[in-house]
Order: structure tokens, then C-alpha cells, then sequence
């Protein structure tokens, strides 16, 4: 057990740390409800990929206004198989965003090309999509972009870039469930959506991901990269394997996880997003705060709640001396070694994550911690 302790003008605090407001938490449906899901899933002699996972599939394309979803094993495996059906192979580059958890990155490594670094808004850490454009080259095959923290990206720019030099748009939605853009759910602009569902993510099956494809004629193909280049269903002495594919099927215990996940996703999506705009009312006239603000149609789900601050360690010693677990929460991407060869200037990145502060935000924070939380902000 950790605990924070902290001397200041005479006050002692001290709080451990299964009492702070954490930044993050796993969400499990009632005891109640999942067990017996689970236990009918695991003595049903069907645990691997089977209707379980066709049934989740379409409940979330349903609850989410999404089409072609196919589940996986991982966002990171929705990931990887977005890249693969953009094209993207050794040699190609790959316009992405460093202000992302790495595997959005990492995935465009895994095919051999290169990531090149657009700079972000330093308003949202959102991949910018005017950078985007001074960075297309005739290698460029796709733009990979993150709605970080669940606040949309400016979709409507980048989807005219990928329109006007014919390259794939991919929207990593996995902080963004239940966040829209316009009239449409996001996933839905790009070419590819993936989805995440590790253990901190809005929903969470234990692990697990969705990939959704605007072009249904794909589907065959993410199929088989699904599943070894194979598709189920057909005699497996029979079937011939004509492309490489791979071991990211999502099985029956995950999706009935995720079957019981979406009967209570809705009320954990609300809370996160009632708690997020309150912050925002509560702290559009502070002096000296500022946070992530996205486009007017935009409805961010708040994943995490971006505040900024140019005095962001001391906001944040603040918080936690007060039992909150305020932080930043991702590594800008650049700065690891695996992407040195992708090195440039990225003021907008430096400048928004200098400024960058998560607060508590989710399902578990109440009332009563967010307006204390409030009054931590508001004394500074
Ligand atoms: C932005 C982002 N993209 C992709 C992933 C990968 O998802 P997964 O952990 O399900 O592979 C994660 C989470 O880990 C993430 O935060």
C-alpha cells in the first residue's frame, strides 16, 4: 500500500492509497448479472470464437450506431489489421500522432513502415490536421488518428486530406467510446474504427477490441487476418490459405463479458460524460485554467478530463494532497528510442503537455468529490 504525505504551512496530510479518487478504474456489471453469464459461457463446451462473439458484435454496432464490427483480440490486433487493409506495408509511411498510449504507434512498426510524426493542438494533444497536410509525401499511405482522452479529432478536416491524395483515415477510438461527431458515432468517419476494451477503458471485457470498416467488401479479408488467413466455417481440410493472417479472434467468454458489459454501459458513458461537463462550466472562467475544448458538433466522452494549467505540478501536488489522483497518464510516443528515426519539432505536442493535467472524471467519481475537487482547482 502507498500513501502520499505532505507538510504544508502547518497542515499535515496524509492519505493512502486505496483512499485517493484514482485517475482510472476497472467497470464490472453486477455480481449478479455476470456470473451466471460467465458460468453458462464456460461449461457451454463453445468457449472459443462462436456465436457468443457474432452476438456481441452486432449488440455493439446496434448500441454504438456502427457497422461491420468484428471483434478481437485486442484494440492493438484492430490496430494491426486497420493497417494491413489500408495497405500499409515495409516502406510506406504513416502520418500519425505521438500523443497516444504507444501500441497506436507501435502497430504501424509491427508492418514495416514509418511512423511520421504530425504535430497535435495543443487545446485538445488531438492530432492536427494542418500538420497532417504538410507532412503527405507519395510514400504516405495512411493518417492514424487518436480522439485522446475521448475528445473527437477534427474529423471532417482529415477525412478531406485522406479524399484528396486517396489514403485511408484510421480512427483509434479506444478512449472514446460513445463520443460523437456531428450525427455520427466516431469510427464512423474514418475508414476504420478499432476499439478497446483492456481492463481501464470505458468498458472492459478483461481485454478485447473491435475493429468496424466503412467498405463491407473487406470484410472477408479482416476475416482472415483475424484467423491464421482462414475463415471459419469451412472444412479445415479443405480450405486454402492465401494470405497471411493471425491469432486476434475475440472468443466466447470475452463477448459475453461484453454481451453483459453493454446492458450497463450507458449509465458508466453518462456519468463520465455529466462529470466532464460539469469541470467545463465549473472552470470556463478560472483565471489561469484552461482545458481541452474540441469542434461544436463534437461530444467528447471523457475518457479522462484534460484540464491545463501552466502551473501543472503544482495543481497536481495539490490534488493529490487532497486525495486525488491527478497526473498526466501517457509518454509523448517520440521520445522512446524505437522511434528516433522519426525525430522533429513538435511545438504544439511540447506546449500541450507541459500545460496537461488528467483529473478524476469516471463513473466512480461522486457529487460531493467533484465539486471538492473543484474547490482544490479553484484555490489553486
Ligand atoms: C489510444 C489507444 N490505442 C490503442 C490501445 C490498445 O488497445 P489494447 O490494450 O486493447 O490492445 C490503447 C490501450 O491500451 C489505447 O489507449
Amino acid at each position: 500500500m502507498h500513501f502520499i504525505y505532505f507538510l504544508t504551512s502547518g497542515t499535515r496530510f496524509i492519505f493512502w492509497g486505496d483512499m485517493m479518487i484514482p485517475l482510472v478504474k476497472v467497470a464490472m456489471p453486477d455480481r449478479a448479472k455476470l456470473i451466471p453469464a460467465l458460468e453458462e459461457v464456460l461449461y457451454s463446451g463453445m468457449i472459443a470464437e462462436g456465436e457468443a462473439v457474432y452476438q456481441f458484435e452486432s449488440e455493439f454496432e446496434k448500441q454504438f450506431g456502427l457497422s461491420n464490427a468484428m471483434g478481437m483480440s485486442s484494440g492493438t490486433a484492430a490496430l494491426h489489421t486497420a493497417l494491413i487493409l489500408s495497405g500499409v506495408g515495409v516502406g510506406d509511411e504513416v502520418i500519425s500522432t505521438p500523443m497516444t498510449a504507444e501500441p497506436t504507434n507501435t502497430s504501424i512498426l509491427s508492418c514495416g513502415a514509418k511512423v511520421v510524426w504530425a504535430d497535435v493542438d495543443p487545446q485538445t494533444g488531438n492530432i492536427d490536421p494542418d500538420s497532417v497536410r504538410d507532412r503527405i509525401t507519395p510514400k504516405t499511405k495512411a493518417i492514424m488518428s487518436v480522439h485522446y482522452a475521448g475528445y473527437p479529432v477534427r474529423l471532417n478536416e482529415l477525412r478531406k486530406i485522406a479524399d484528396d491524395y486517396g489514403i485511408a483515415l484510421i480512427e483509434d477510438c479506444a478512449h472514446a467510446l460513445g463520443a460523437r461527431y456531428g450525427n455520427s458515432a466516431v469510427g464512423t468517419v474514418g475508414d476504420y474504427g478499432i476499439f478497446s476494451f483492456q481492463a481501464i477503458k470505458h468498458m472492459t471485457t478483461v481485454d478485447g477490441g473491435m475493429l468496424t470498416l466503412k467498405n463491407a467488401e473487406q470484410m472477408l479479408a479482416a476475416k482472415k487476418i483475424r484467423w491464421f488467413g482462414m475463415l471459419k466455417g469451412v472444412a479445415r481440410t479443405e480450405l486454402d490459405i492465401d494470405m497471411i493472417g493471425y491469432k486476434y479472434n475475440m472468443n466466447n467468454v470475452t463477448a459475453a463479458i461484453g454481451l453483459v458489459q453493454l446492458q450497463c454501459i450507458e449509465n458508466v458513458l453518462k456519468r463520465h460524460i455529466d462529470n466532464g461537463k460539469f469541470y467545463d462550466e465549473q472552470f470556463s472562467h478560472l483565471n489561469g485554467i484552461d482545458f481541452a475544448r474540441c469542434e461544436p458538433t463534437a461530444e467528447a466522452s471523457y475518457w479522462l478530463y484534460t484540464l491545463l494549467s501552466d502551473d501543472s505540478l503544482n495543481l497536481q501536488n495539490a490534488l493529490q494532497c487532497a486525495g486525488f489522483n491527478a497526473s498526466k497518464l501517457h509518454r509523448p510516443n517520440n521520445l522512446h528510442s524505437i522511434f528516433k528515426d522519426s525525430s522533429v519539432e513538435l511545438p504544439g505536442l511540447e506546449s500541450f503537455y507541459r500545460r496537461l493535467l488528467h483529473i478524476p472524471c469516471g463513473w466512480w467519481v461522486s457529487d460531493e468529490d467533484r465539486l471538492r475537487l473543484v474547490d482544490v482547482v479553484k484555490k489553486g
